[in-house]
């Protein structure tokens, strides 16, 4: 198959190489990270938070605000330092932030940091789309990528299948019609009691399972390019209620077969629909040793090159905010200093 937009990373991204400072806040990372002409990354720093809300089996919102506001600004000096531009005048270009879809205490202190610190060094500001710096995660670690790409982007608030036709334009291909796929793997693992979070939990003890103790449906398997993973969550709890001395192993590895059996029959069907010149995975259950797998072999029978983000990168992380920013910066210009955060906020498909 043939790269109908051509490698068009190099020409779409032009030759400008303005550094910018990318901040996120999202969820519960807090991450701030210096990226040079879209692709170099000078430092990416990120604090966890998954300590704090492991003892409540999930992200608790007013913690995650406060969190964030704790160690955003010693992370950004963090960062800068990292970099190298730790004595002004910084050399920075722009300073990006995460502007939603997320929680909106969190979001609103990494986006109140970046204003303060835009209008403090006299540079734009660049308000991101957190999906849209998923999809620039492979792009930051693959420059030869050729369009279109057809992407999964499965994460713990969304799962969705994109075409994208070049960086800027995304058509969308189908996405769950409840749960995401990561959602799916948490609630799962807080049902097992494998704790928080569930997907990394859920691979670890699927490692030494047998993905065929049970036979899992697969939601919407044969049919189009839409997800659904709130049937079979609940399948797992009818199945381990009717068999209570099944081995955790077990049902994680059988729950695990599931979805991945599913989430590549579904790339493949949008690789051969859109007629795609590679596929590629992200967001943080892309970092599942088994999906990356499964997604390789599948794009080698189709005869494509598949682009697997590093596993931080999959996860959340400040420097593909960085990126998808100076993207921004090049294409599309500043953010108003006025722009909101918006919790609900959608990829900007084309019609
Ligand atoms: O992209 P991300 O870091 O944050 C959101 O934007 O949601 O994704 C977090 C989600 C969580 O649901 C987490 O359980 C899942 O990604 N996840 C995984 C793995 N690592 C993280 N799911 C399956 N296998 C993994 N190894
Ligand atoms: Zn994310």
């Amino acid at each position: 198959m043939s790269a109908s937009g051509g490698t068009a990373l190099g020409t779409a991204r032009g030759t400008a190489l303005g550094t910018v400072l990318g901040i996120e806040t999202s969820c519960d990372e807090t991450a701030a990270a210096v990226v040079r002409g879209g692709t170099e990354i000078r430092s990416s720093v990120l604090s966890s938070q998954v300590d704090l809300h492991a003892t409540y089996g999930g992200v608790v919102p007013e913690l995650a605000g406060r969190a964030h506001l704790e160690v955003l600004t010693p992370l950004v000096a963090d960062a800068l330092t990292r970099a190298g531009i730790d004595q002004l005048p910084l050399g920075l270009d722009a300073v990006a932030a995460t502007v939603g879809p997320g929680l909106v205490g969190s979001l609103l202190v990494g986006v109140s940091e970046a204003k303060a610190l835009a209008l403090a060094w006299d540079v734009p500001f660049v308000g991101v789309n957190h999906l849209e710096g998923h999809l620039f995660a492979a792009l930051l670690e693959h420059r030869d990528v050729g369009f279109p790409l057809v992407v999964l982007l499965v994460s713990g608030g969304h799962s969705l299948l994109v075409s994208m036709e070049g960086p800027g334009r995304y058509r969308k291909l189908g996405a769950t019609v409840d749960d995401a796929a990561g959602e799916a793997f948490d609630k799962v693992a807080r049902f097992l009691g494998l704790g928080y979070p569930g997907g990394p939990a859920i691979e670890r003890a699927a490692a030494s399972g047998d993905p065929e103790a049970f036979r899992f449906p697969r939601p919407l398997l044969d049919e189009g390019l839409e997800l659904s993973f709130s049937g079979l969550k609940t399948a797992v709890v009818r199945a381990v209620r009717a068999r209570p001395e099944a081995s955790d192993e077990d049902v994680a590895a059988s729950f695990q077969a599931a979805v991945i059996e599913v989430l590549v029959a579904k790339v493949v069907r949008a690789v051969e629909s859109v007629g795609a010149a590679g596929l590629c995975l992200a967001g943080g259950v892309a970092a599942n040793g088994a999906l990356r797998a499964a997604a390789s072999g599948a794009a080698r029978e189709l005869g494509v090159p598949v682009y697997l983000p590093g596993r931080a990168m999959c996860t959340d992380n400040a420097a593909m905010i960085a990126a998808a920013g100076w993207w921004q910066l090049e294409h599309v210009g500043p953010s108003s200093l006025g722009v909101a955060c918006d919790p609900g906020l959608s990829l900007p498909f084309v019609a």
